[in-house]
């Protein structure tokens, strides 16, 4: 079957196109078409994402990238298709606080008729909500428009399966072990979740406050560097361990014997405010810093993670989400985990499909292609900031 999948979470807007041939978990995915638009260049202004100014980016994004992925896809129509004014109404109402979008998308339908897709797939949380309506409202009319069925993805289930996609071996998920444990670690999550099979999940640890890629931006901001602020501080405190620059400042460790799988970040950024106060860093020390840092939030995730498969047993370990492109976590889980528990195969996701994408959405609506809805019935869709894997 081919799945449309869109994006629209936070500050990428993805639309991709795949056909999935066979059944969840061991079908193999062929992408067809992938289009991907970042809003980072307009948010570093405000040091993260403005709302506002993300949803309006989204309804500009959307057609254009349908458009390029129906490109890449090839899909070429043979006559231009008329749409009855009771469904244009529909369309129209559906995106009444996009009239422009409403108008891009009938002049795409107008002009390439439906496509040949049997599944629309879209974020409907967790994310920032007035960014998931656009995103929602547009699934709702595609569904509509071509009369097939939608289905509502939650982000991290998507992240989750993009960790064990592998694009460049087979094409299909990898076969993994239960009980398997997630590590989510984005932009506004920080989670430990066990799974017991697939689409079995409890979150067994979490952040109190800050999520771990927020730290990183926050820090980041503190520190003059631009976002999102994991790629920058993880280039300088590469730099520092090249030339083995001193320890700029002694960081807490805040929880590690908590004793239970909760985390805290919020301490840790208190402390970088503290030990740059009122200074004017060089680049060595902005250098020093970024690895104390990200040294401490390692140290910090792998203790917990390590807890966490104790805890449950685990086979199999995930690590998904935005702050798993981190080449030196990557390295260290990878490194940690081979000394003490070489039975357990980690999984982190292929370059690209760290960060968020709409291919990953495509493949968690294929997990939950029993939970799709007639096209009559997606308005009762919604889209739901706090959307939570540990109640799917
Ligand atoms: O999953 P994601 O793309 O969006 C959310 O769902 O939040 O995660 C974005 C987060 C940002 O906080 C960003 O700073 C962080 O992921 N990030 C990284 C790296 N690349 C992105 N953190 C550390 N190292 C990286 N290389
Ligand atoms: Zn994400």
């Amino acid at each position: 079957m081919n799945i449309l999948s869109i994006e629209t979470s936070a500050d990428e807007t993805g639309v991709t196109i795949v056909e999935a041939l066979g059944d969840f978990p061991t079908a193999t995915y062929n992408v067809l078409g992938n289009a991907v638009r970042t809003q980072i260049e307009m948010h570093r202004e405000y040091g993260g994402i403005f709302p506002a100014m993300a949803k309006r980016e989204h309804a500009l994004a959307l057609v254009p990238l349908l458009e390029a992925a129906v490109a890449e896809h090839g899909y070429k129509k043979e006559s231009i298709s008329d749409i009855e004014p009771e469904l244009e109404e529909k369309i129209r109402t559906i995106l009444e606080r996009e009239p422009s979008l409403a108008d891009n998308l009938l002049t795409f339908h107008k002009e390439h008729g439906p496509l040949p897709i049997e599944l629309v797939a879209v974020t409907s949380g967790p994310g920032l909500e007035p960014a998931l309506w656009v995103g929602v409202n547009f699934a709702r009319a595609l569904s509509l428009l071509w009369n097939v069925p939608m289905v509502p993805v939650n982000h991290m289930e998507g992240h989750i399966l993009a960790s064990i996609f592998d694009v460049e071996e087979d094409d299909e998920l990898t076969r993994i072990e239960f009980p398997a444990l997630s590590l989510l670690i984005s932009g506004g999550h920080t989670e430990l979740v066990r799974m017991d099979d697939w689409a079995q999940y409890e979150k067994i640890g979490q952040t109190r406050d800050d999520a771990v890629g927020e730290a990183f931006d926050k820090v980041a901001r503190m520190m003059g560097l631009p976002y999102p602020g994991g790629p920058e501080i993880g280039a300088r405190a590469k730099r520092a361990r090249l030339k083995n620059l001193p320890q700029f400042t002694e960081l807490p460790l805040p929880m590690l014997h908590s004793g239970d799988l909760d985390m805290s970040f919020s301490g840790l950024k208190t402390a970088v405010r503290y030990a740059i106060e009122g200074k004017e860093l060089t680049e060595e020390q902005k250098e020093a810093l970024s690895r104390d840092f990200e040294d401490v939030v390692t140290e910090i995730l792998l203790k917990k993670t390590s807890a966490a498969i104790e805890d449950c047993g685990a086979h199999t370990l995930i690590v998904g989400g935005g702050v798993s492109a981190s080449p030196h976590l990557r390295h260290e889980f990878n490194k940690y985990f081979l000394e003490h528990y070489p039975d357990i195969s980690v999984y982190f996701p292929v370059p690209g499909l760290s960060t968020d994408n709409s291919l990953m959405i495509a493949l968690a609506g294929h997990a939950r292609l029993s939970e799709a809805l007639a096209p009559r019935a997606t308005d009762l869709i919604r889209a739901d900031g706090n959307r939570s894997l540990s109640n799917e």
